[in-house]
Parts: C-alpha cells; sequence; structure tokens
C-alpha cells in the first residue's frame, strides 16, 4: 500500500528569504481590499523591480477577495507570490485552513519537476488560526501516490508557517495540525486505495501498522472467529466474498482518564450491493465505503499520538460486500451478536448490519458516549448534497458535543431527526427487526435502525458521511479529489474536548 508523506513544516517569525512560493491573504476590511500578511521586506524588493508596490501588482493582475481565488504574481528575485482570497478580514480558523489549502495546491503547481519551498504568510497570531494555517497548508500539499508505486516528484519541498507569535502555544498549535493532518491524510490514503489491494485483511493489518509504537492495544477478530463469536452481520454481509470479514478493535487508555468514548466505523472495502447489485456508474466509486471505519481508525491514532486524557475505544468493522453463491440473500434472518434477529430486506443495505454487530460489541465496554461514522445512506446525499454529513443522536446532548467539536475542527454537519414513529417502519414478521423501511427518509431509518444496537441510558451520535467522504469533483481549498479524511479532525476535537 502506497502511503502520503507530508512535507516538513516549520514555524518562524519573518518570511523566509529562501522561500521559492510565499502565499499572502487578500481580504475586505471595511470596504477595502488589503493584504494580509505581507512581509515589509517582500513590499520593499517588489516595489524596487516592478516601480509600485505588491497591492498595485495583484490589482492589476485580478487578485480578488473571494474565498479560494488565488492569483499568481511574480515576487522580486524570481520568488513567486500566491494571493489568496480569505473574504472578509475578521477571519475564523477554518477560512485560514481553506485559505492555506488554495495557496498550497497553487503552489504545487509552480514548480515543474523541481519541489518548492512555501512560505505562509496569513498573519496567523492565535494558536487556533496558526493551526488552521498549518493544517490548511498540509492538508493541501496531500496527493495520492499511484499504486504502482511510481514516484510521482514530490511537489512540496518544506512549508513554513510564518507568524509573529514565538510563544510555546504556537509551536504546540503546530505540532497538533502536524499529527491530526498525518491522520487525515492516513484515512485519505486507505480510501484511495481500490480494493483488490485494501480488502479487509490488508486493511486491518493497515491499522495494526497505524497501531504501532503507540500506547494502542489492538485485537482483530478474523472470519473464523466471528462467526464463533456470532457476530452474524459481519458473517452473513462478508460471506459472499472470497476476502472474509474482519472486526479491528483499538484501545487507548491513558493514565488519569475517566470519560470513556467508543468510536465505531463502517469498513466495507467495497460496496456491490451485494445480491441487490449496484448499476455500474453507482458503484464505481464504491471503494469509499470503508471511510468511517478509515475515519475512526485514523482519529484514534491522532489521539493517542496526542496523548489525549480520554479513554477510547475504536471499532473498525470490515467487509467486502459482494454477489456470489455464498452471498447473504435479501429475506434471510441474520443473527446480530447478542441475539437481536434481523430480515435483510435489502442486501445492499449491508452497512447497518455491520455496524449493529460493532455497536453491540462496543456497549458491552461500557462507553460514557459512542459516535460512529458510516458511509450508510445514498438518502443522507439527497438531503444533505455533497459537502455537509448527516449527524443523527441520542438525545440534543450527544449532538451538541458532536456539533461543537464539528465547528471548532471546521467541518459540516448538520443533524437530523429521529422522528417518532421511525422505528416501527423496522417491524418484521418473521424477527426482531427487518433492515430497512421505504424510501421515505431513508437516512433517518437507517438511524433508527442502528440506535436499536446502542444500550439504554449511553449517549450516542452517529454521522452519515457518504456525501463528504469522497469528492468526485475537482479539488477546492484543502480538500482533494478522493478521499477527503471526513470526520477524523471532528472526532480529535471532541476527543480533546471531554479530556479529563
Ligand atoms: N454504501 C451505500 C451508501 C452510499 C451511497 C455511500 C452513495 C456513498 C455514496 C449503502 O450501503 C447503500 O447502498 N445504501 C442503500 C440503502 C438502501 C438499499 C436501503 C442506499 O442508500 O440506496
Ligand atoms: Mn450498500
Ligand atoms: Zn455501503
Amino acid at each position: 500500500m502506497t502511503s502520503f508523506t507530508l512535507p516538513p513544516l516549520t514555524l518562524a517569525t519573518s518570511c523566509p528569504s529562501d522561500a521559492d512560493v510565499v502565499v499572502l491573504g487578500f481580504a475586505d476590511s471595511a470596504g477595502r481590499a488589503v493584504l494580509v500578511g505581507l512581509p515589509k521586506d517582500l513590499d520593499k524588493r517588489v516595489t524596487k523591480q516592478f516601480g509600485r508596490p505588491l497591492l498595485d501588482v495583484a490589482r492589476s493582475l485580478g487578485a480578488t477577495t473571494n474565498p479560494g481565488a488565488t492569483v499568481t504574481l511574480p515576487g522580486a528575485d524570481g520568488q513567486r507570490v500566491i494571493v489568496v482570497g480569505l473574504g472578509e478580514i475578521d477571519v475564523t480558523p477554518e477560512q485560514v485552513r481553506r485559505a492555506a489549502g488554495s495557496g498550497l495546491r497553487t503552489a504545487a503547481k509552480l514548480g515543474g519537476d523541481r519541489a518548492v519551498k512555501v512560505a505562509v504568510c496569513l498573519d496567523a497570531v492565535e494558536p487556533e488560526v496558526i493551526r488552521g494555517a498549518a493544517e490548511g497548508a498540509l492538508l493541501g500539499s496531500y496527493s495520492f501516490v499511484k499504486v504502482s508505486g511510481e514516484q510521482s516528484p514530490v511537489a512540496i519541498a518544506s512549508i513554513t508557517v510564518v507568524s509573529s507569535s514565538g510563544k510555546p502555544e504556537a509551536r504546540r498549535a503546530v505540532e497538533t495540525a502536524r499529527t491530526v493532518a498525518a491522520a487525515v491524510c492516513l484515512a485519505r490514503d486507505w480510501v484511495n486505495t481500490p480494493a483488490n489491494v485494501l480488502y479487509p485483511e490488508t486493511f486491518a493489518e493497515a491499522a495494526r501498522g497505524a497501531a504501532k509504537g503507540l500506547r494502542l492495544d489492538v485485537e482483530v477478530l478474523d472470519d473464523k472467529a466471528l462467526e464463533r463469536g456470532g457476530y452474524g452481520g459481519l458473517t452473513a454481509v462478508g460471506g459472499g466474498s472470497s476476502h472474509g470479514p474482519r472486526l479491528v478493535r483499538l484501545s487507548y487508555a491513558p493514565r488519569g482518564a475517566k470519560t470513556h468514548i467508543a468510536l465505531v466505523g463502517k469498513g466495507i472495502t467495497f460496496d456491490t450491493g451485494g445480491l441487490n447489485i449496484k448499476p455500474g456508474e453507482g458503484m464505481f466509486t464504491m471503494k469509499n465505503d470503508m471511510a468511517g471505519a478509515a475515519a475512526v481508525l485514523a482519529a484514534t491514532r491522532a489521539i493517542a499520538e496526542l496523548g489525549l486524557k480520554v479513554n477510547v475505544t475504536c471499532y473498525a468493522a470490515m467487509a467486502e460486500n459482494m454477489p456470489s453463491g455464498t452471498a447473504y440473500r435479501p429475506s434471510d434472518v441474520l443473527t446480530i451478536f447478542g441475539g437481536t434477529t434481523v430480515e435483510n430486506v435489502n442486501s445492499d443495505a449491508e452497512g447497518r448490519l455491520v455496524m449493529a454487530d460493532a455497536l453491540v460489541r462496543a456497549g458491552r465496554d461500557n462507553p460514557d458516549l459512542i459516535v460512529d461514522v458510516a458511509t450508510l445512506t445514498g438518502a443522507v446525499v439527497v438531503a444533505l448534497g455533497e459537502r455537509v454529513a448527516g449527524l443523527m443522536a441520542s438525545d440534543d446532548a450527544a449532538a451538541d458535543r458532536v456539533l461543537d467539536a464539528a465547528e471548532t475542527a471546521g467541518e459540516a454537519f448538520w443533524q437530523l431527526p429521529i422522528p417518532d414513529g421511525t422505528r416501527a417502519k423496522l417491524d418484521s414478521k418473521v424477527a426482531d427487526l427487518r433492515s430497512g423501511g421505504n424510501r421515505a427518509g431513508g437516512a433517518l431509518t437507517a438511524a433508527a435502525f442502528l440506535q436499536t444496537f446502542v444500550p439504554e441510558g449511553v449517549l450516542w451520535a452517529h454521522l452519515d458521511i457518504a456525501g463528504p467522504a469522497f469528492n468526485e469533483d475537482a479539488p477546492y481549498d484543502y480538500v482533494p479529489t478522493g478521499g477527503t479524511g471526513t470526520a477524523v479532525r471532528t472526532l480529535v476535537a471532541l476527543a480533546q474536548s471531554l479530556q479529563d
């Protein structure tokens, strides 16, 4: 499996003179467009070489303050300057994260076969803004290394985030950004790896590898152990594939931590729809159907690496949903871990079955809060589009904790209800419940199904990331085409907010 290596990133109080590219902001301030982060020395050199200040050069070359818009200008002495629109001058960390991402994506195209040294000058002073600049820059540098192992030339040699703050908090912010960005890129790599390379067995081994060197215990249940253990969801869904299912459990228990969160992720390494086979165009991107598992595993790695004082158990439910002579059928009745029987109405509603096994198992660890992450339904994409994930929860207390963390992390979630009566749509004549209802409110019925496997009284939030987990369109901000690493930053921010 190939993996992306983050460029080295440092923090400096002034713009390094050997930078090949300088990224600056352009923002609206009281009705005027102003450059943000412009080093005085750079402006002097530009004025000397071109006979007018950088602001004039930027204007004449069509720079705008529109968020994400970039214009590349000649700097002095062969240096190049990228001016990135920031919108209004009073920026949030997320606006800075986006601008830095756009800046780095533009910079990556400038070097040709020579990697460029980039300075990010966005006038970041507060630790959250410094973190945003560093995260955005690292995430914007991402590219997927071809499966052939062919070395695509490294585009970014190094990144320097320039900040007038030399405080220890500023350094810590950069360290945190590096750890979090590495985890997001790990999740992206896993999602982008095709399903003939990444399947339950190899995914589980990769998860084990990612836990190495950290205070994480790893346990992997293979197909035989799952069958013996009564994990009927994973066994049924994985039964159609020659690559057997796996359940990976990571546990992180730092000294002194009292609060315990469980993270549960959907890890369908490829979703053909099974016997309810998907049409070609709907199937093509289904290597992304393990993005929830990728997110919880990568986030757990980051939480352990940061040494956050909170207990975490992480479950990744891995299976490949294939049609074959051993595939599970519509109308089959399966027994989920713990004994609940489920009538399978549609073999393409496989995610909730593997999640049910993992949720019941997670409940046995007595967590205070369970957060599950899954590319669960097409319905949530119809409802919220490709850039917003759905959030459904046991109550507003659980929802608000996750929404607050998402806000801090700069990820977009929108709460959807689980209306009274939704569970009743899942009544079955032959089992404890059916796996699906009708077409109406598909994301909500899926959530109601999952909720029946969460122990009474435990706070629970369900993140349906089917929309934003995979970007089929052109890159934007710090988001590349392909796997995005959605939910990693929110889960880390949640763990940060729950520390004892
Ligand atoms: N993996 C899909 C959901 C999905 C759709 C993820 C689009 C990412 C992008 C899921 O397993 C699925 O097929 N869901 C069905 C459920 C239905 C059969 C009840 C769906 O949404 O159509
Ligand atoms: Mn499916
Ligand atoms: Zn699926």
